[in-house]
Order: structure tokens, then C-alpha cells, then sequence
């Protein structure tokens, strides 16, 4: 069963930048990539656990846009959650989100995370 949240409103998220919203006792990271698409992730970075990435400086690798931790570079995908550095025990949850009349939505009960 989808369980949409409203989170933001999308003046709050800049461009090519992020934010981070808690939701119960989850911290989700929000991108506004440049292209004008939509990202949600956790916003705890794997590596060593610091809720962070919302911080994190985006860019793209080949077309794949990511998000780089703010704290010692590991990159990641921002539509899959991939760990771009290759490690299969450090991907991201990420959320289906739409925008509604300016509201950022998350789907919480459908956080999708790759297998290790
Ligand atoms: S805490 Fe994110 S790369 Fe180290």
C-alpha cells in the first residue's frame, strides 16, 4: 500500500543542490538535479554512517547523475543508489517521489534497495 508523505515544498530544495527532511525516525535526502529531476535517498552515508549526503555535491559520471559524500568522496547514483566505487555492501535506500502542485511527496513504504 502506497503511503505518500509531504515533506517540502520545492522552494526549499535548491537547484542542483540538495536538502534533508526527517520523517519519522528516517532522514531522506532530496536532489534538484540541474535537468529539473527529482532524487530521494537515505541520507546516511554508508562509509561511516553519517547522515550527510544531503550536503553532497552532484555531478554525473557518463550520464548517471550522482551525488559525492561531503565527507570523504564516495559517489553514488542518485536514481539507483548504486555505489559508483563499486562496494555492493554500501548502496543507498531511494524513495519514489513526485511533486503536486509544488509539494515534495515521498512513497516511504516503497524505499527500494539494491541487493548486495
Ligand atoms: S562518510 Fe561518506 S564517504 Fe565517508
Amino acid at each position: 500500500m502506497e503511503t505518500w508523505t509531504k515533506v517540502a515544498h520545492v522552494s526549499q530544495i535548491p537547484i542542483d543542490g540538495g536538502g534533508c527532511v526527517k520523517v519519522g525516525e528516517e532522514q531522506i535526502a532530496i536532489f534538484h538535479y540541474d535537468n529539473g529531476e527529482w532524487y530521494a535517498l537515505q541520507n546516511r552515508c554508508p562509509h561511516q554512517n553519517q547522515e550527510v549526503l544531503s550536503k553532497g555535491l552532484l555531478g554525473d559520471t557518463q550520464g548517471e547523475p550522482k551525488v559525492a559524500c561531503p565527507m570523504h568522496k564516495h559517489t553514488f547514483s542518485l536514481k539507483t543508489g548504486k555505489h559508483l566505487g563499486g562496494n555492493p555492501c554500501m548502496h543507498l535506500k531511494t524513495y519514489p517521489l513526485k511533486i503536486e502542485e509544488g509539494v515534495i511527496w515521498i512513497d516511504l513504504s516503497h524505499n527500494q534497495a539494491l541487493a548486495a
